[in-house]
C-alpha cells in the first residue's frame, strides 16, 4: 500500500494525460517544491529553472516575503469583487503608479486579460478623444508576436498553431514586420485610424528577437507624431527581467499604455496590471470593464511585496550584469560549436540558437538532455532555446549554469 501511495513522476503523467486537456507539451519532469532558483521533482532531484515560468518567477520561487504577504492577507479577506471597496487596493494603486510612474492602474489577473484591456483602453480613447469614426478604429502590431491565447489576441497572431480553426477572427488590426520602423511609418502615414500600436520589447515568445537599437524610441516619436497610442506589452520583459525595471528603459520610452503580468506578483499569484496617465485611462467609466478577481486583496499586497523585492534585492542590476556574464561565456563555447550559433538577449532574457533545420527535434533532445544534467528549459519556436532563470541567481550559480549547458550541448556537437 506504501508503494502505491508513494508520489511518482510517471503516475502525475499518467494522471494528467488521462484527465487534462492536451493543450501543452511539457517536458517529462514532474515539480513538487521550489525554492529560489530551484525546483524539486517528485523524486527529489534538485533542478536550477531557467524557465521561471515564462519570466514570471523573476523574484525567485517561494520568495518568503511575498508568499508571508499572500498567506497573512489569505486569513484576513480574499475577495470582496468590486462591487464594494477593500482595504488593499487603493494602496497597491498607489504604490504601483508611482513605482512606474503612471497616474492610473487598471488591475486584471492573466496576461492576456492585461493586453485585451489595453486594446479595448486604445479604441475607447480613439474614439472619444481622437475622433475616429465609430467600429473603425485600427490596431498596429507586429509579426511573430505574442501576446496571449483569447480570440480577439489569437485573431493578429501569425501561429497556425495557435489560430487554425479558432475563426472567425476579430477585426481591426494591421500586422507590420517587427524592428521595421519604415512599415510602421507606412501604416501609419495616410490612416488617421490608426488608434495604437501594441509591441513586445523584446519578442519573447517569438524567440527572444532583440530589435535594432533605437526602434522602441523612434517607433514611440513616430507614434506620437500621429497621435497613435505606444502601447508596451512588457508581461514577459518587464519588472527587471532585461536588466532594467522595464525592457523600454533602455531607450528612455515612457509608453503611453503598459501591460504588465507574470512577475507583477512573482509567479505567487495571477496579477496582470494596465498602466496610463488620466488622459487616456480617464475614458474608462463603470460598468466599461471588469473582473471579479481583479485587484483582490491578495493581489494587491502580493504585488506591493513582488514589486518590492525587485526594488529592495536589486533584481535589475542583477539581471544586467549576470546577462552580460551568461552571453560572454556562452559566446567563449559558440565561437567554437557547430550545434549553437548564437547566443542573444538582454538582461536575463536569452535565448541560443540551434544548428538545425525548424523542424528537428534537436533542440527539444538538447533540453531533455539539460534536464538529466540538472537545469530546466524549454525550445521556444523549433530551434530556438530560452534561457531565463530567476532574476536572484548569483555569479557562482549562474557559471555553474553555464557549465551544465556547455557540457550539455557538446554531447551534441
Ligand atoms: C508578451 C506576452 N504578453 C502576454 C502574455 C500572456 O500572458 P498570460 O499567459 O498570463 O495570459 C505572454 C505570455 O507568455 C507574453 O509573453
Amino acid at each position: 500500500m506504501a508503494v502505491l501511495n508513494k508520489k511518482s513522476s510517471q503516475h502525475s503523467i499518467e494522471l494528467e494525460d488521462k484527465y487534462g486537456a492536451h493543450n501543452y507539451h511539457p517536458l517529462p519532469v514532474v515539480l513538487s517544491r521550489g525554492e529560489g532558483v530551484y525546483v524539486w521533482d517528485v523524486e527529489g532531484k534538485k533542478y536550477y529553472d531557467f524557465l521561471s515560468a515564462y519570466s514570471a518567477v523573476n523574484q525567485g520561487h517561494c520568495h518568503p516575503k511575498i508568499v508571508g504577504a499572500m498567506v497573512d492577507q489569505a486569513k484576513t479577506l480574499t475577495l470582496t469583487s468590486r462591487a464594494f471597496y477593500n482595504d488593499k487596493l487603493g494602496e497597491y494603486e498607489k504604490f504601483a503608479t508611482e513605482y512606474f510612474g503612471f497616474d492610473k492602474l487598471l488591475p486584471m489577473n492573466t496576461g492576456a486579460e492585461a493586453v485585451e484591456t489595453a486594446l479595448k483602453l486604445c479604441r475607447k480613447w480613439a474614439y472619444e478623444k481622437k475622433g475616429i469614426p465609430e467600429n473603425e478604429a485600427q490596431i498596429i502590431v507586429c509579426e511573430n508576436n505574442f501576446h496571449g491565447r483569447t480570440t480577439t489576441i489569437i485573431s493578429f497572431s501569425n501561429d497556425p498553431i495557435a489560430r487554425k480553426n479558432f475563426g472567425p477572427y476579430t477585426e481591426g488590426f494591421i500586422k507590420i514586420e517587427y524592428d521595421n520602423l519604415s512599415a510602421l511609418e507606412q501604416a501609419l502615414e495616410n490612416n488617421a485610424n490608426v488608434a495604437g500600436f501594441l509591441v513586445e520589447p523584446i519578442q519573447g515568445e517569438a524567440g527572444v528577437y532583440v530589435p535594432s537599437e533605437g526602434y522602441l524610441a523612434k517607433a514611440k516619436a513616430l507614434c506620437e507624431r500621429y497621435n497613435v497610442l505606444f502601447l508596451a506589452d512588457e508581461v514577459q520583459t518587464g519588472i527587471a527581467r532585461t536588466g532594467q525595471l522595464l525592457a523600454v528603459n533602455y531607450e528612455n520610452v515612457k509608453p503611453d499604455v503598459l501591460i504588465l503580468g507574470k512577475a507583477l506578483s512573482g509567479g505567487a499569484y495571477p496579477v496582470s496590471a494596465v498602466l496610463a496617465d488620466d488622459a487616456i485611462m480617464g475614458v474608462i467609466k463603470p460598468g466599461n470593464h471588469g473582473s471579479t478577481f481583479g485587484g483582490n486583496p491578495v493581489a494587491a499586497v502580493v504585488a506591493i511585496a513582488a514589486l518590492e523585492v525587485i526594488r529592495d534585492e536589486k533584481l535589475a542590476e542583477n539581471a544586467f550584469e549576470l546577462g552580460e556574464l551568461f552571453r560572454s561565456e556562452l559566446n567563449k563555447y559558440i565561437e567554437n560549436s557547430k550545434i549553437a550559433s548564437l547566443v542573444r538577449g538582454k538582461g536575463l532574457l536569452n535565448a541560443i540558437l540551434i544548428n538545425d533545420s525548424e523542424d528537428s527535434e534537436t533542440a527539444w533532445n538538447i533540453c531533455v538532455a539539460l534536464k538529466e544534467n540538472g537545469l530546466l528549459a524549454k525550445p521556444t519556436h523549433g530551434n530556438i532555446i530560452r534561457f531565463a532563470p530567476p532574476l536572484v541567481m548569483n555569479r557562482e550559480q549562474l557559471l555553474e549554469c553555464v557549465d551544465i549547458i556547455t557540457k550539455t550541448l557538446k554531447d551534441f556537437e
